[in-house]
């Protein structure tokens, strides 16, 4: 189960009181289960995503990095690769005004798509149990996005971590590179993608590829981003379709 869904009891409802006073059930949880629980509790993203009642603490990776390189906008078609449990989506379905919230600006979309379910969401579009590597997922995208384009790919995914960390690291990489054949299909010339990877020996491949699709590739670590995790983002931007 993936990290952030796993204090069930508190998800989507649980306020920052609440949390600080839950009583900490270590009983019968692995030395590395224990470990996990308290840094969570302890934790001000966890916190401030109960409070402010996003999904999952990952939505303050995508605030930061959009509030600095203002990658989502109003009006602009959104596809959150690797979506669930959906913060993203609920920080892209806010930014682009894909409820029409506001009525006075253009109205966005967002669409989502995981290989576990996704429980729904006002403003975006579901795709779950659906691998974002696989051509007819591709296709399925391309009939639901507007004109059959997005201006935006987002990915946070990843693969279910088997400890070692080049392994992982690869997987990740090899996700990311499948992404560029996505944009090819769908992402507007000018277009943005941010994915997350783990850095090691094949980042420079990644960031190759990136580089060649792209006008502008930089790498961004939010402050949401554990410091001790190998995790890092890229934000390419200026998409070049050629
Ligand atoms: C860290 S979570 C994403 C959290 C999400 N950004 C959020 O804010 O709620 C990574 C997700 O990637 C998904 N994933 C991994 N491989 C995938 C694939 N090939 N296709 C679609 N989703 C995938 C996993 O199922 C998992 O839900």
């Amino acid at each position: 189960m993936w990290k952030c869904l796993s204090l069930p009891k508190f998800r989507f409802h649980a306020s920052a009181t609440a949390l600080k006073k839950a009583p900490l059930k270590l009983k019968g949880k692995s030395g590395a289960e224990q470990r996990w629980l308290v840094r969570q509790l302890g934790d001000p993203f966890v916190k401030a995503a109960h409070s402010q009642n996003y999904r999952c603490r990952s939505a303050f990776k995508l605030l930061e990095i959009d509030d600095k390189y203002d990658v989502l906008r109003p009006g602009l078609s959104v596809v959150d690769c690797g979506a669930a449990p959906g913060a993203w989506s609920q920080v892209a379905a806010q930014r682009v005004n894909a409820a029409g919230e506001r009525p006075d600006l253009p109205r966005g979309s967002v669409i989502g798509i995981d290989l576990l379910h996704i429980a729904p969401l006002e403003g975006a579009h579901f795709l779950s149990n659906q691998d974002i590597t696989d051509p007819a997922t591709h296709a399925a995208l391309q009939r639901l996005l507007p004109q059959a384009q997005a201006d935006v790919i987002l990915s946070d995914m990843a693969p279910n971590a088997s400890g070692l960390r080049e392994l992982d690291h690869e997987r990740l990489v090899s996700m990311c590179l499948s992404l560029l054949e996505l944009a090819d299909k769908i992402l507007r010339p000018g277009g943005s993608l941010v994915c997350k990877y783990w850095d090691g020996g094949l980042t420079h491949k990644l960031r190759d590829g990136l580089a060649r699709a792209f006008r502008d590739v930089r790498t961004v670590k939010p402050k949401a981003s554990r410091k001790e995790s190998s995790e890092l983002y890229f934000l390419a931007r200026t998409f070049r379709n050629t």
